[in-house]
């Protein structure tokens, strides 16, 4: 049996962990509303044409915030379209998507769903067909308390109270040739220093995110974070990624090897707002928004029978991944990577969290189920929180098409607010349990409480509405500490929490 080990320390912390780090998003996008959080006459769906069911699904999932309205649909996006009696508002073609937007639920409804769900909304303004203007007006209506023209609208909409929107992104992967206005980096990051100082005099206490690159692969990375944040660094407060991966080939070992990458882009963009930070001599740290992450692939194709067939249709079943376990073991692993990163990355959004490339999967007038994802997610967000330990770890390795030296327990710890200590790790390895050598001296008396395990002998296996539970986490018995220390196994291509308490 292969062998690691794991050393932590109470005193060797990286940081507090943010809550928002698990936070995910919904986008006015296929059935992600429509079908997903909303739909009237349902069974189980609420009076407000919510259902429940998936209401109770998002609430096990422990959502902090959740980034609303896209994506690439806000950069076509009217919010006036969305607000108002829901008889007189506008039909719109989203040219994101392909599809006919309804606003038969807008920022009204969408608030008093996060309500329900437990969330705060992370709210998107459109910087690509729009601009500054738009964003203040926007920040008013939800804002401002009254006395104005937008926040007096927002009264004669039914709601007295302001939103209290506290978080914004200033539009969504401006860099990208499919983006509705698309901007080189100069014009974007120039726009985004407008609208962020004209947001943030109607409400100075907003934070605002900037568009970063949409993915490590575009060829502008680097050169796009360095030009715009050398227009708008002082007045904005976070830098956003966008990450996805694949496994078109059936490569296992390298698919699992992708949070090395996810772990380059951080740094390299942590390094580039660092730099430029020095070159204007700056006092302020931006910090990171990872606010699009997940595994998508499966679908692309699907979506093109789905446009050829009904190209601007209302709620089209589109990007529904169907999410197996091997992609459950590397969301794992991608949430270990934002945790190992939490002094940077302070808010991380799983995109997405109803239907479209979703932890949550519904049927139209029928179930709601947990997609393998699920589960990974749910127990980071659950046991996650805290302080992040920085883990000493001796693994062994493997290589693979695109990295060398992969280690193959891939780890992250926490110690909770109780003096718990959470030990998550995945063992990337196809064949061979590991055992885990544990030193968890320095915490004095800690007993084990509970070994977690997600592990499917097929790495294809799939949770369907009629076979729910196929991949599932379960528990095993805990190990005995031995002054401190535990020689745990963890069997092959396996998720696993650890818990330990005082
Ligand atoms: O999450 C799906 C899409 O992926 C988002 O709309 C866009 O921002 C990204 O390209």
């Amino acid at each position: 049996m292969k062998q690691a080990k794991i050393v932590l320390d109470k005193d060797y912390q990286v940081s507090r962990v943010d809550e928002r780090l698990f936070g995910s998003f919904i986008e006015h996008l296929g059935r992600a509303v429509y079908g997903g959080i909303y739909e009237p006459g349902h069974p189980l769906a609420d009076e407000l044409g919510f259902r429940t069911d998936v209401i109770e699904a998002v609430k096990k999932l422990g959502v902090p915030i959740v980034r609303y309205p896209g994506g690439n649909f806000v950069s076509g996006f009217h919010w006036e379209d969305s607000v108002g009696p829901v008889e007189s508002r506008p039909r719109r073609l989203d040219l994101a998507w392909f599809t006919t937007e309804t606003n038969e639920v807008g920022l009204h409804e969408f608030a008093r769903w996060a309500d329900r769900a437990g969330a705060q909304i992370m709210y998107a303004i459109n910087l690509g067909t729009r601009g500054p203007e738009q964003a203040r007006d926007v920040v008013e209506y939800a804002n401002h308390l009254g006395g104005s023209r937008f926040s007096d609208m927002r009264i004669a909409n039914g709601k007295k109270d302001p939103f209290n929107i506290k978080l914004w992104c200033l539009g969504n992967e401006m860099d990208g040739p499919w983006q509705m206005g698309q901007k080189t980096a100069r014009e974007y990051g120039h726009v985004a220093n407008e609208a962020a100082k004209m947001m943030k005099w109607v409400d100075p206490s907003i934070e605002v995110v900037a568009c970063g690159s949409s993915s490590s692969e575009m060829p502008t990375f680097g050169s796009w974070e360095l030009e715009m944040l050398d227009q708008c660094y002082e007045n904005i407060d976070y830098v956003s990624l966008h990450r996805y991966y694949g496994n078109p080939t059936g490569d296992t070992p390298g698919f699992l090897a992708r949070t090395m990458d996810m772990d380059d882009f951080i740094h390299s963009v942590t390094a580039i707002c660092d730099a430029v930070k020095g070159k204007k001599h700056s006092k302020k740290q931006i910090s990171l928004s990872f606010d699009e992450w997940n595994v998508w692939y499966h679908s692309n194709e699907q979506d093109k029978e789905v446009w050829k067939r009904e190209k601007w249709g209302r709620a089209l079943p589109l990007l529904e991944d169907i999410y197996n376990f091997e992609d459950a073991l590397l969301v794992g692993s991608m949430l270990l990577t934002l945790l190992r990163n939490a002094d940077r990355v302070k808010i991380a959004c799983l995109a997405q969290l109803v239907n479209v490339i979703a932890p949550i999967m519904t049927r139209n007038g029928g179930g709601c189920w947990a997609q393998t994802t699920y589960y990974p997610f749910m127990h980071a967000s659950e046991f996650g929180r805290g302080t992040v330990l920085k883990a000493v770890v001796d693994s062994p390795v493997y290589d693979c098409s695109d990295y060398e030296g992969v280690p193959t327990i891939d780890t992250a710890a926490t110690l909770g607010d109780d003096g718990s200590v959470t030990v998550f790790c995945v063992n990337r390895d196809l064949s061979e349990p590991c055992l885990l050598d544990l030193d968890l001296r320095s915490f004095g008396s800690l007993k084990m409480v509970e070994h977690i395990v997600l592990h499917h002998d097929d790495v294809k296996a799939i949770n369907t509405e009629d076979n729910p539970f196929n991949v599932a986490p379960t528990t095993v018995p805990v190990t005995a500490l031995d002054s401190g220390r535990a020689e745990i196994s963890v069997p092959p291509l396996s998720w696993n929490v650890l818990r330990f308490a005082p």
